[in-house]
């Protein structure tokens, strides 16, 4: 058992109090607990639903070890992992074989979504179901109804179909194969999500415009939105130079302003952790590296009064854990279990790519300020101090872990008394 004390939000309020922490498990919350004073703001870690981190014949992009480490000094405890990988995630072989790369390489929880082709869209409901007798599937996506590979697109009928044989979260990326073009205009992506919602209720990776948010949370449907829509418009196009291409593109100035003002009506804050080599990037792969530097980035506008603690919780914490349902993640709460970043909201730094983690070497947020956590706890664990790992790579199942340390103490206790 042990026990850390500090100020942390605890159900919508900033408290000063202990956390009674059993088997990587909140057991209990009192302001009477003692335990190691904590300096800082204590965080839930955040859960970054939308990461491509590679691995298979892309390692060079990236690994799930790369990716992985890189999301823990951003202040992640868990991360679900998109199947467009080489090869496609869209079967059981490759499920398998991913969960298995995370299970040794991974250093924060990792989870994957089932991919959804025209090809297996038949079978998907049978793959589904072999794939959870041994893993939990968080969602199938991330789906595109428009993709340069034609055998990952979905078209809206067999996606419609597929809505109704399951009942799993459906990720989609909304662009409208007939408005896309070269463009990809922001009308692409309002229409394709009008056509989504007419098919039922989906959940909609990154979206870039008012009209889409607007439309989606007056629905059962939800949607996801990441840093660089809000933060960056087609202004920092000459900034970001031949680094500039993401899907969907960046958007005018006026229209990332009013989704930033709209930003608690979203559900999720992801990154699209998209990386890729410098030489790819130069060749216009789309995607910008982000798992690092959301929720530093983000807890730097907190920092500075332009987003609410309670919003950034929501969006980074505990709406992820709800949505995708993990359970035992999100909120700092008794029951869940004890994954927090620490924030010393005066360490205010300056975003080097540098410094970071992934294989991407570049940032969009280069030069930008963010506040890091100086400490991340992961399942009770002190994972990340001051910039320094504590633990070595592979999933931590908590429980075994603890019945092993359990096992051993009583057999001391035995020697002990002999
Ligand atoms: O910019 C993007 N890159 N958008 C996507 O939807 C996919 C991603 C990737 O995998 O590179
Ligand atoms: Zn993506």
């Amino acid at each position: 058992m042990v026990a850390i004390h500090g100020k942390f939000l605890y159900r919508g309020e900033i408290i000063e109090a202990g956390i009674e922490i059993e088997n990587g498990v909140i057991k209990e919350i009192k302001k009477t607990i003692e335990g190691e004073k904590i300096d800082g703001l204590i965080l839930p870690a955040s859960i970054d639903v939308h990461v491509h981190f590679r691995d298979f014949e892309e390692s060079d992009k990236e690994t799930i070890e790369s990716g992985s480490l890189s999301a823990l000094y951003g202040g992640n405890c868990l991360v679900v992992d998109q199947p467009n990988t080489n090869p496609f995630v869209g079967d059981f072989d490759e499920y398998e074989r991913r969960m298995k790369i995370a299970e040794k390489k991974s250093y924060v929880d990792y989870s994957l979504n089932l991919g959804l082709t025209t090809k297996n869209s038949e079978r998907i409901h049978e793959i589904i179901k072999k794939i959870e007798e041994k893993y939990r599937i968080p969602a199938v996506g991330e789906v595109f109804l428009q993709h340069s590979n034609s055998e990952l697109e979905i078209p809206y009928h067999t996606l419609g179909e597929v809505r109704k044989k399951i009942s799993k979260l459906i990720t989609v990326h909304a662009e409208d194969p007939s408005l896309i073009q070269d463009s990809r205009p922001p009308e692409a992506e309002i229409e394709a999500v009008k056509k989504c919602l007419e098919l039922g209720d989906f959940h909609f990776c990154h979206i870039s415009t008012y009209d889409s948010a607007i439309m989606i949370s007056d629905s059962n449907s939800t949607f996801e939105v990441t840093p660089h829509h809000l933060l960056f418009n087609t202004e920092d196009l000459d900034r970001l130079g031949e680094f500039s291409k993401v899907n969907p593109p960046l958007r005018s100035k006026v229209e990332s302003e009013m989704l930033f003002n709209v930003l608690q009506l979203a559900d999720i804050l992801v990154s699209d952790h998209a990386p890729h080599t410098l030489e790819d990037k130069k060749n216009g792969a789309p995607g910008f590296p982000g798992v690092e530097t959301t929720y530093p980035v983000m807890v730097n506008l907190m920092r500075k009064g332009l987003v609410g603690i309670r919003t950034l919780t929501s969006l980074i914490a505990t709406n992820p854990a709800r949505i995708f349902g993990f359970e035992k993640y999100g909120e700092i709460e008794v029951g869940n279990y004890a994954n927090f970043a620490v924030f010393n909201l005066k360490a205010v730094s300056k975003v080097k790519a540098e410094r970071l983690h992934t294989k991407a070497e570049w940032t969009p947020f280069e030069n930008f300020e963010a506040v890091f956590p100086e400490r991340v706890y992961l399942k009770g664990e002190l994972a990340l101090l001051n910039g320094e790992v504590l633990i070595e790579p592979g999933i931590r199942k908590k429980k075994e872990v603890d019945e092993i340390e359990k096992i051993e103490e009583s057999e001391k206790g035995k020697i002990s008394k002999k």
